[in-house]
């Protein structure tokens, strides 16, 4: 049949090799769906990679990012990874316990990474590595860790002492880790959609929540949240993951093209990340609508101290071998 056909075409002066290559082929779509606002620096990372992504793919790839969760929230968009509905995500690594790679609560432990240098010793390490091939029996494949930075807790009320979160609802990812951490607290965690937060403390069915600064100016809970005390408590950012099956087949050149984009834009996130932060911390303040509160080294220690115990509590969920890696790497020390 193809004979016959190329044999009519060939009669009509066209060529077997073009008709093999054809001219107009429908680019591939890669379809990134993110829950963050554009001016973070997971939102600026994504839309670097699909600029350098269609450049280096010289247009045969198509990336469509659609931010602040305008095609799917958070749980949603695990399934449409899953489903193949989308290709590729930045999820938190907060947001990987319900998939069932409990290893990655390890990131949510509090007070586990001193600053980002602590951090990167994990994501740029053998740990962060055998902790994104964990998902690859999950039909996902972890491409590379993004920066975000460090937690906040904000509230209507000040927050100086441990003690001041008692009894609060306070909004948080969808981590056992986490989780635990608010009890440790002796307030009552409430797992909640991103999407769902600045409403959730506008109409006071949360009392509070932790986030990076960047999240929290980016989705204007300064609005929302007469208080914010700096008490970098945690960590949170991102694993860039796509759907296996897709990626593995891609055609090897597409993909190392598109590898190359993911090393840049991965280097171009964690260039931002402490910046982003360190602006939208002034910006909030510039806002005048939320009192900030810097804690003084020995006030942040009673919070250390206060939330250390999370780390043995959660030891059978997350993994004693996960635990005791990162703080290998790290130098933790109790
Ligand atoms: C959150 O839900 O607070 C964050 O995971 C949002 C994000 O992607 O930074």
């Amino acid at each position: 049949m193809f004979q016959s056909v190329t044999k009519a075409f060939t009669v009509l002066g066209i060529s077997a090799a073009l008709l093999a290559t054809p001219v107009f082929a429908e680019p591939i779509v890669i379809k990134f769906s993110h829950v963050v606002a554009l001016d973070t620096p997971k939102g600026q990372a994504a839309e670097f990679f699909k600029k350098r992504g269609e450049e280096l793919t010289q247009g045969k790839v198509k990336i469509e990012v659609y931010a602040n969760s305008s095609l799917y929230k958070d749980k949603e968009e695990m399934e449409a990874l899953q489903l193949g509905a989308v290709q590729m995500l930045a999820p938190s690594l907060a947001k990987f316990g319900p998939l069932g790679a409990k290893e990655f609560e390890v990131f949510d432990l509090p007070f586990i990474f001193h600053d980002y240098n602590d951090l990167h010793k994990v994501t740029k390490g053998p740990v962060g590595q055998k902790l994104l091939a964990k998902l690859e029996p999950m039909g996902i494949k972890g491409l590379a860790y993004w920066d975000n930075g460090f937690k906040s807790f904000s509230a209507n009320h000040p927050i100086k002492t441990p003690d001041d979160l008692k009894a609060k609802k306070l909004r948080i990812q969808s981590s056992k880790v986490l989780e635990e951490q608010m009890r440790e607290l002796k307030a009552i965690p409430q797992t909640m959609a991103f999407s769902e937060v600045y409403q959730a403390l506008q109409t006071g069915v949360v009392d509070g929540t932790e986030n990076p600064i960047s999240n929290f100016y980016t989705q204007k809970m300064n609005e929302v949240q007469k208080y914010l005390t700096i008490t970098d408590h945690g960590y949170l950012g991102y694993a860039v993951i796509v759907n296996k099956k897709f990626w593995e087949e891609l055609p090897a050149d597409i993909r190392g093209q598109l590898e190359t984009a993911m090393a840049e834009a991965t280097d171009y996130a964690n260039k931002i990340a402490k910046d982003k932060n360190d602006q939208d911390l002034e910006a909030v303040k510039a806002s005048g609508k939320t009192e900030v509160t810097v804690l003084t080294p020995e006030e942040r220690a009673v919070w250390r101290k206060a939330l250390i115990p999370v780390h043995d509590k959660m030891a059978n969920r997350i993994g004693k071998e996960t635990i005791e890696a990162v703080y290998q790497a790290v130098g933790f020390v109790k």
